[in-house]
C-alpha cells in the first residue's frame, strides 16, 4: 500500500471535529477520489496524507509496501527510491542522478554518471537514492508526494519555466538537470510553447496545467489534488480531466483527488470514496472498472449515467 490510515481523527484546536475514525488503504496505481459535501473534511484528509497537518489520533503511513521491491536486473528509473535493505544484483543499471557508489553512503542529490552499475549484492540503504528535497516530502521509504491546490498559486513575477523549476531550485538541483526535467514536465502538460510566458498571459486552465507541471517536476509517486479544476469552466475542466487521467496512466501515478462533482469523480476514478458530513467518515465506496483511455464518449454513455446516479444516491443517503 502506498497510503495506509488507521483510526485517524482530526479535531482542530478550536474544537471542530473534522474527521472521525478514518480507515483507508490506497494501493500503488489507484486513482482514488474523495467525494463529499462541503466541510466534510476532504481537504483536511488530503493535508493529513501530505503530512501538512498532524492527526489528533490514529496512524498514517505513506510509502511503499515491502512487496513493491525492484526486481533484480531491472533498470531503475531516475528518482525512484530503492526500498530499504534491497540488494541490487549484478548489472542493474543506474541512470543519471539515481544512485550510488559501492559501499559509500551517498548524500542525497549527488548525481551519478549514466550507466554506473552497483556491484553484486551491494545493499542500498533507506533514503540513499532519494534526490534532495524538491517541494514534496518523502514518505516512508522516500516515496515522493506532491500536492496540487485548487488555485494555481504561481509567482506572478516568474515565467512558467521559473515557476515550474521552483521546487528544483529550492532543492539545489543542478541547473542543466533541472531544465531538462522542467522541459519534460511542460511537455507532459502541453505547455512547452509557453515556457517563457508569465502567468498573467495564460488562461485559467493553462495556469492550472503549469501548477500540475510544477508538481510533476518533483517526479512524485503520489499526487494529491484538492479540487484542482473547481474554479474552471466546464469545457476546460472536462479537457483537464481527460489530460490528468492520461497523465496518471502514462506516468503510473497514484492519485488522490478531491472533488464536489459527481461527474468528475465518475469520469476520473478507479475508486470513489463517499464521505459523510462533518465529522467526516468514509461511508461508502464505489469501484469504477472502466478501461483507459477515458474519452468524451464515456460521458454520454449509459453506464456513465448509471454510475453518476449511483454516486448521487450514495451521497444523498448521507444527508
Ligand atoms: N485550520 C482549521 N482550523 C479550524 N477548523 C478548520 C480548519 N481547517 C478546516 N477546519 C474545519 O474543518 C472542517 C472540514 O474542513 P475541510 O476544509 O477539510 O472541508 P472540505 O470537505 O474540504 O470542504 P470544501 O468542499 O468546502 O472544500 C470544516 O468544518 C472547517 O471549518
Ligand atoms: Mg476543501
Amino acid at each position: 500500500m502506498i497510503v495506509s490510515l488507521r483510526g485517524v481523527e482530526k479535531t482542530f484546536p478550536n474544537g471542530v471535529r473534522a474527521l472521525d475514525q478514518i480507515d483507508l488503504d490506497i494501493a500503488q496505481g489507484e486513482f482514488v477520489t474523495l467525494l463529499g459535501p462541503s466541510g466534510c473534511g476532504k481537504s483536511t484528509l488530503l493535508r493529513l496524507i501530505a503530512g501538512l497537518l498532524p492527526p489528533t489520533a490514529g496512524r498514517i503511513e505513506v510509502g511503499d509496501s515491502p512487496d513493491e521491491v525492484i526486481p533484480p536486473g531491472v533498470p531503475i528509473p531516475p528518482g525512484v527510491p530503492i526500498p530499504p535493505g534491497e540488494a541490487i544484483r549484478p548489472g542493474a543499471a543506474i541512470r543519471p542522478g539515481v544512485a550510488i557508489r559501492p559501499g559509500v553512503p551517498i548524500p542525497p542529490g549527488v548525481p551519478i554518471p549514466p550507466g554506473e552499475a552497483i556491484p553484486p549484492g551491494e545493499a542500498i540503504r533507506r533514503g540513499e537514492a532519494i534526490r534532495r528535497g524538491a517541494a514534496s516530502r518523502p514518505g516512508k521509504d522516500g516515496t515522493r508526494v506532491a500536492f496540487v491546490f485548487q488555485h494555481p498559486t504561481l509567482m506572478p513575477w516568474g515565467s512558467v519555466l521559473r515557476n515550474v523549476r521552483l521546487p528544483l531550485d529550492l532543492a539545489g538541483t543542478p541547473r542543466a538537470d533541472a531544465d531538462r526535467r522542467v522541459a519534460a514536465a511542460l511537455e507532459l502538460v502541453r505547455l512547452s510553447e509557453f515556457a517563457r510566458a508569465y502567468p498573467r498571459e495564460l488562461s485559467g486552465g493553462m495556469q492550472m496545467r503549469a501548477s500540475i507541471a510544477r508538481a510533476l517536476v518533483t517526479q512524485p509517486r503520489l499526487l494529491l489534488m484538492d479540487e484542482p479544476f473547481g474554479a474552471l469552466d466546464e469545457i476546460t475542466r472536462n479537457r483537464l480531466d481527460r489530460d490528468i487521467h492520461e497523465l496518471w496512466h502514462r506516468q503510473r501515478l497514484t492519485v488522490v483527488f478531491v472533488t464536489h462533482s459527481i461527474y468528475e469523480a465518475a469520469f476520473l476514478s478507479t475508486r470513489v470514496l463517499v464521505m459523510s458530513p462533518r465529522p467526516g467518515r468514509i461511508l461508502r465506496e464505489l469501484s469504477i472498472d472502466e478501461p483507459h483511455p477515458r474519452t468524451d464518449a464515456l460521458r454520454v454513455s449509459e453506464r456513465f449515467a448509471a454510475r453518476c446516479a449511483q454516486l448521487s444516491a450514495l451521497l444523498a443517503g448521507q444527508q
